[in-house]
């Protein structure tokens, strides 16, 4: 099975940009399964409902989220209407939506799930323990599964893999929007990587216009941001997993 992780949708340009590629990528790339973070989709914030709908429409198989998720009040009926659109699982019981999903990804049961790290980041229940109970819950409802850790810091991330190694195919940082190189296969068979990197403008500074962060940093002014014009790039990883093996066997970054 392959799965493709795309990072951080910046903006809704690049969100219909993706969403517009989409199936000519899933073909090129033999893919099976593709898991979008959308955190950002709405411009920093988001997605707006509409942009999530781009994105699902246009082949995505699965939303994750972030800090910024529930920023977008208009997404909450998405969240609780559409299994496909995840927030952290490791907010409080009573926000909307779930922070897991169990979905078909080629005939088999693919348990996504996204939390939020705390490191550097605001408070939020642990993420691990977050997790292991997911696991617990839905022993035995699951072939396969995956994580989307969108967490600021490298080392909780890493931290994650190692915790889960084994137990999960594959875990993979969000939130920086810098891809990272350290792709690999932990010592269990998860496929791990510590930042995907993310899915907007090229020539931008995390998806936001250059020159206008450039001009906050210099002098300090306020200014509001603007996403950045100009060509899409998306940043994303492929984990190839043996099914009957439950391991990764490949993990390669692409730029597409
Ligand atoms: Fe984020």
């Amino acid at each position: 099975m392959r799965i493709l992780a795309i990072g951080d949708v910046t903006d809704p340009r690049a969100a219909s940009e993706l969403a517009s590629r989409l199936w000519e990528i899933r073909r090129s790339l033999s893919l099976d399964f593709v898991a979008v973070n959308a955190e950002n989709a709405g411009f920093i914030v988001g997605p707006d409902p509409e942009v999530a709908q781009t994105l699902l429409d246009g082949g995505v198989d699965v939303l994750t989220g972030g800090n910024h998720t529930l920023q977008k009040k208009g997404l909450f009926s998405l969240l609780d209407g559409d299994r496909r659109v995840l927030r952290p699982a490791n907010y409080p019981p009573e926000v909307p939506g779930a922070g897991y999903a169990i979905l078909d990804a080629k005939g088999y049961r693919l348990l996504v799930m996204n939390a939020v790290g705390r490191v550097e980041m605001e408070p939020s229940d642990c993420p691990f323990r977050a997790v292991d109970k997911i696991l617990d819950r839905e022993e035995g409802n699951y072939d396969l599964a995956m994580l989307d850790f969108h967490a600021e810091a490298s080392g909780e991330k890493m931290a994650m893999g190692y915790y889960l190694d084994g137990r999960v195919q594959a875990v993979y940082g969000t939130h920086t929007h810098v891809p990272t190189a350290d792709e690999q296969i932990l010592p269990h068979g998860t496929g791990y990587i510590t930042d995907i990197g993310y899915c907007g403008p090229r020539d931008s500074i995390l998806g936001i216009s250059t020159e206008v962060v450039l001009h906050r940093y210099l002098t300090h002014l306020p200014e509001r941001f603007v996403p950045a014009e100009g060509e899409i790039r998306i940043e994303g990883v492929v984990f190839t997993l043996d099914e009957s093996a439950r391991r990764c066997t490949k993990v390669e970054r692409v730029v597409l």
